[in-house]
């Protein structure tokens, strides 16, 4: 299958490309903004036409989740109208949509982990641009798998996980939220993921919405300290609760993610949190290092 990837410089994508490497199923097709800016209709079919493009996986966004409750319209374009416009490219070409959401989505106020579906709710302006998008694939007629994830991290781009090693280097102490709770995800194993749900369904027709994470559920409070004690960091990290560190966008205070349909539906065991977090640490000293010497 001819697989075009979107967004591809990002976490996500960067994960992909790791991965097609020593893919010999399939022929890849890596685009960001500056090859295939998703918002130019003419320009994705141009490519979905001269590339036979069977499915499309894409990881592009607008992410900057304060920065957008400042710059709506730009968020909607490029986490709802693009997404539209890929998703009837897949419908007239006949290819298969994987688009990846977001557990902004939901209200955070539940108790027990979302299942894939229940009653949306976003509070931010990051979150109901995501959320008009997967409403408009879901209107588009296309085939497509919605993939939810949350806390997402690698060794590239900005990242909770490289803030806080970038804290713990220049800091003896940090306050971190302690009532917010969640899932971080290693983009490493999403990216795991998809290519399973990819080759589980070929371009069978589908019409899912998943959810995927790490397994576990802790608080961004865990995860720093878990962070400075995997990265060998000295620094103290203090709880504190979320009135005392406003943001811009309203964050749910509880997004755990329910993963039962991802695992039934791809026949995948998904890694524990802290496990990948190792992973993700021990490939960043191994790149300080090799840039080092
Ligand atoms: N990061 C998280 O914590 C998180 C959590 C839940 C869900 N997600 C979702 O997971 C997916 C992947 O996230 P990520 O962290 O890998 O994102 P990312 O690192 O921000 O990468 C997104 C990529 O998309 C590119 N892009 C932006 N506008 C584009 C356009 N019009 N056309 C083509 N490419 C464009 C970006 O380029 P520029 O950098 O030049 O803008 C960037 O390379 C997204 O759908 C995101 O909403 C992320």
């Amino acid at each position: 299958m001819n697989i075009l990837v979107t967004g591809c410089k990002g976490q996500l994508g960067t994960e992909l490309q790791k991965i097609a490497i020593s893919d010999t199923l399939h022929h890849w097709y890596f685009t960001d903004v500056d090859t295939l800016d998703i918002c130019n209709k003419d320009a994705v079919e141009e490519c979905f036409t001269h590339n036979q493009i069977d499915v499309c996986i894409n990881c592009a966004a607008y992410t900057a989740v304060d920065k957008a409750e400042d710059e709506p319209e730009l968020a909607m374009l490029v986490n709802a109208f693009a997404p539209k416009v890929l998703a009837d490219a897949c419908f007239k070409h006949q290819a298969l949509l994987i688009h990846i959401s977001t557990d902004y989505v939901f209200g955070g106020d539940a108790n027990e982990p979302y299942k894939t579906d229940d009653t949306i709710n976003p509070q931010s302006v990051y979150g109901s641009t995501k959320a008009e998008g997967e409403r408009l694939i879901r209107e588009s007629g296309c085939n497509y798998m919605i993939v939810r994830t949350a806390w997402l991290y690698s060794s590239v781009g900005k990242n909770f996980v490289k803030t806080m090693l970038m804290l713990g280097d220049t800091k003896d102490e940090i306050n971190v939220v302690a009532d917010q709770r969640g899932c971080p995800t290693w983009a490493h194993d999403l990216a795991v993921a998809l290519v399973a749900l990819l080759n589980k369904n070929g371009k069978n027709e589908v019409h899912e919405t998943f959810h995927f994470t790490n397994e576990g559920q802790i608080t961004w409070h865990d995860f720093a300290t878990a962070i400075m004690e995997i990265g060998g960091k000295t620094c103290k990290v203090n709880p504190i609760t979320t009135d005392q560190y406003p943001t811009k966008a309203k964050r749910p205070a509880f997004s755990v993610l329910d993963l039962n349909k991802i695992k039934e539906y791809a026949g995948i065991e998904i890694p524990d949190w802290r496990e990948s977090l190792v992973k993700c640490i021990e490939e960043l000293n191994s790149r300080l290092l090799r840039s080092s010497q």
